[in-house]
């Protein structure tokens, strides 16, 4: 007999909490899942020449890309890409050396925005609209295909400083001294973003989330102009096109401004970091909407009794509603693969 509840044993995971829906055993992926942590990662890497040469080599993509579905069984893939493809599709110059991180020509002051391309090169996405396809036409029944792209302000602050920073200081200062030429900037990335973002969704990604790695560096004054704006504007965008379009918020160290960014920028789910207070997350956010994180990194990379903790604990104070099991921030580089492996058997049982 067909039962109103078997519809729950079939499709995806992922995109019934996104609906709203609560899952018994919530459906599980990681931020960074494809990486160097995977030695069948760093094998394709080092075949590919180098990090963007793999980007856009579509069928090496979509293999990292699949990876880590494989290999632990994930609900979702994550498109294999990076954020800084958007500032390489506005015509800035982007590296990534080995060991050291990105590099882009710094674009610290109003000069720096004349030779910004006015739209997103099409040249430059086309390879990684081609991995989506080859991705979703190798995925399974269950597993959904998540793209993402940086949130504007995340990715300007790359573009301003060239590098990582510890605290964004060029960005915010750029942002304090000339508000209307960093405003100019954001603008562009938000065109820039919906473009991209809709340009994924049309190639077969099935969610989006957007990674505001950066917004905890901005007081809430600064919050609302550069973090919830633009992303609210991207919403809007992406929506008009696509009405249907599922997204998640990740604005990384937000704490008490999560809750005006859940409520203006419309995101269908909100992704936490491990700071955020677990039993605050559900009363002031779960309640709304759903909420995905959140385990430190830290303590996947220590395991045992520490993971162990940090697992029961989202469940208990998360778990009763609906949840989207992942990491507070991406996996590193050094964690063993048996910590993975435990983490999924705590959280599947
Ligand atoms: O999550 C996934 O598995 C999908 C792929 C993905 C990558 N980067 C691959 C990557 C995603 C979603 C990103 C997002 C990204 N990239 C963010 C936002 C999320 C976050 O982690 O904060 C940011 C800030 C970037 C920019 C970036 N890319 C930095 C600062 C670095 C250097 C630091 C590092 O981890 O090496 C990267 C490089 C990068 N992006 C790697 C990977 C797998 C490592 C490069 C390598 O293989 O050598």
């Amino acid at each position: 007999m067909q039962e109103a509840g078997s519809a729950s044993a079939v499709g995806k995971k992922l995109l019934r909490v996104l609906a709203g829906k609560h899952e018994a055993i919530p459906p599980i992926w990681l931020m960074r899942q494809a990486g160097r942590y995977l030695p069948e990662y760093r094998a394709v890497r080092e075949r590919a020449g180098g990090f963007l040469e793999l980007c856009f080599n579509s069928e090496l993509a979509a293999e990292v890309t699949l990876q880590p579905v494989r290999r632990f069984g994930f609900d979702a893939a994550i498109l294999f890409s990076d954020i800084l493809v958007v500032a390489l599709a506005l015509g800035r110059k982007v590296e990534f050396l080995a060991g050291e991180g990105p590099k882009l020509e710094p674009l610290r002051d109003a000069a720096g925005l004349v030779g910004l391309r006015q739209t997103v090169d099409q040249n430059v996405v086309a390879p990684v609209y081609e991995t989506v396809s080859r991705v979703r036409a190798s995925l399974d029944d269950r597993t959904a295909l998540i793209g993402f792209c940086g949130a504007p302000w995340t990715v300007a602050t790359y573009m301003v400083a060239g590098e990582a920073t510890p605290d964004q200081a060029p960005a915010r200062q750029f942002a304090y001294r000339d508000p209307d030429n960093f405003s100019r900037l954001i603008d562009q990335l938000v065109e820039a973003s919906i473009d991209y973002l809709v340009g994924q969704l049309e190639a077969g990604v099935e969610v989006v989330q957007i990674f505001d790695t950066w917004a905890g560096v901005l007081g809430p004054d600064q919050f609302d102009r550069w973090c919830i704006l633009p992303t609210q504007r991207i919403v809007e965008g992406v929506r008009r096109q696509i009405p249907q379009a599922k997204i998640i918020g990740f604005p990384r160290g937000a704490g008490a401004m999560a809750l005006p960014y859940l409520e203006m920028t419309g995101v269908n789910a909100i992704g936490i970091d491990w700071t955020f207070e677990r039993s605050i997350a559900r009363d002031m956010l779960q309640s709304r909407a759903p909420v995905q994180g959140n385990v430190d990194p830290l303590a996947l990379l220590a395991g045992g009794a520490a993971l162990d903790h940090e697992v029961d604990d989202v469940l208990k104070e998360l778990g009763d509603g609906p949840l989207v099991f992942n990491l507070g921030h991406g996996i590193l580089p050094e964690t063993p693969i048996a910590h993975v492996e435990r983490m999924l058997k705590r959280v599947r049982g």
